[in-house]
């Protein structure tokens, strides 16, 4: 199939009557780029699964691009939703309603909720207005791998099995939504993500995580968000973590460095601009500035993805605060890692 490239700042006629056709177009958003289909096409719906390899029992995000699309997806809309679409909306917030029988099976994975996020990204809303359709839009990236943050990684994986491409800058965000479930007396966070814990909480006096976030899986147990099962975010270099005092870390990774490197691994480090110097790895990359936990988040899947570039076999990485963004930060750095702590 050949892939059409179109720049954000041409007209996106072309894009919205491939995504009427039933076609596949990429576009950013500001968290991530997106992967989008009519949602109301069932048959489109199945081949954003095939171009991914996405298992189907993983439900895909609904995106409107005014609150007047959201009426007919959903059967109710709680108290919860509507203080939170007040203050969030539009921008990297995905909330869980009751689904209305009109989404395909497809999109929810067979679950009778549906999610929906009203993106804050001018290109996608605009390519939702013109298309005149709510559009299903997982990641863009292979199933597995960490999701794209600019046009390149979008190239990278989907080229040859999309119709269309949207080339636009790097994602302000660069981690995904937060995923909240709205449809219970007391709203649960299942992913988090760029709108965190602490500003919910502001608005809403109590917020829940879901437990079944912040460790591996244990036999048998369900998450809410069934996408928070599978492997993700992860490169062909195995991640570890390395927990503790930052001097300790410097200490045990660079120890742990030689060794590996004596064995003939090729060893990487995600450092931050503050540790960058002190490491001797063949590739230490800088994740952003600690003082300011944004620009991790907005670096983080695009360097899990330089590791491979380089061929490295092992990862070390810092770990980072939790506060803030640096909640979704962590849960994203976790699964990449398989959940591979080392203490220091
Ligand atoms: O920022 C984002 O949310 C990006 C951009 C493109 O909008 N999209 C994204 O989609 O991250 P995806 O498919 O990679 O992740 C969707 C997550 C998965 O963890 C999935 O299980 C969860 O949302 N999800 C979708 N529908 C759900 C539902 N009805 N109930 C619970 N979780 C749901
Ligand atoms: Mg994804």
């Amino acid at each position: 199939m050949e892939t059409i490239i179109i720049s954000d700042t041409q007209n996106l006629q072309q894009a919205a009557q491939i995504l009427q056709a039933g076609g596949l177009v990429a576009s950013p958003t500001e968290t991530v780029y997106g992967l989008c289909a009519n949602a109301l096409n069932e048959e489109a719906v199945k081949n954003i699964y095939k171009a991914k390899g996405r298992p189907s029992d993983n439900p895909l995000i609904v995106h409107i691009a005014d609150l007047g699309m959201l009426q007919p997806l959903v059967t109710e809309i709680s108290p919860i939703a509507e203080t939170l679409m007040k203050h969030f909306w539009p921008g990297p917030m995905t909330l869980v309603f009751k689904a209305n029988s009109l989404v395909p099976k497809v999109v929810t994975g067979g679950l009778d909720t549906v999610a929906v996020r009203f993106p804050s990204d001018p290109t996608i809303t605009n390519l939702i207005k013109t298309s005149g359709l709510p559009l299903a839009a997982p990641s863009a990236n292979t199933s597995g791998k960490p999701s794209p943050t600019n046009f390149a990684r979008v190239y990278e994986d989907l080229n040859g099995k999309i119709d269309c491409i949207i080339e636009g800058g790097n994602s302000k965000y660069g981690v995904e939504s937060t995923v909240i479930d709205t449809t219970g007396d007391i709203a649960t966070i299942l992913r988090p993500g760029g709108i965190t814990f602490e500003m919910i909480e502001e608005v809403l006096g109590t917020v829940m995580m879901d437990p079944a976030l912040g460790h591996k899986l244990k036999e048998g147990e369900v998450p809410k968000a069934p996408g928070m099962k599978y492997t993700h975010y992860a490169p062909n270099a195995e991640v570890i973590i390395v927990k503790g005092e930052t001097s300790k870390v410097i200490a045990k990774i660079n120890e742990l460095t030689a060794m590996h490197r004596a064995l003939g691994k090729k060893v990487g480090v995600m450092a931050t601009d503050e540790t960058l110097s002190y490491f001797i790895a063949d590739t230490v990359l800088s994740v952003g500035t600690e003082s300011d936990p944004t620009t991790i988040a907005a670096h983080l899947f695009e360097v899990l993805r330089q590791y491979d570039d380089a061929g490295m076999d092992l990862v070390y990485s810092l770990a980072f605060k939790t506060t803030g963004i640096g909640q979704a930060i962590m849960n994203r750095l976790e699964k990449s890692a398989g959940y591979h702590f080392i203490e220091a």
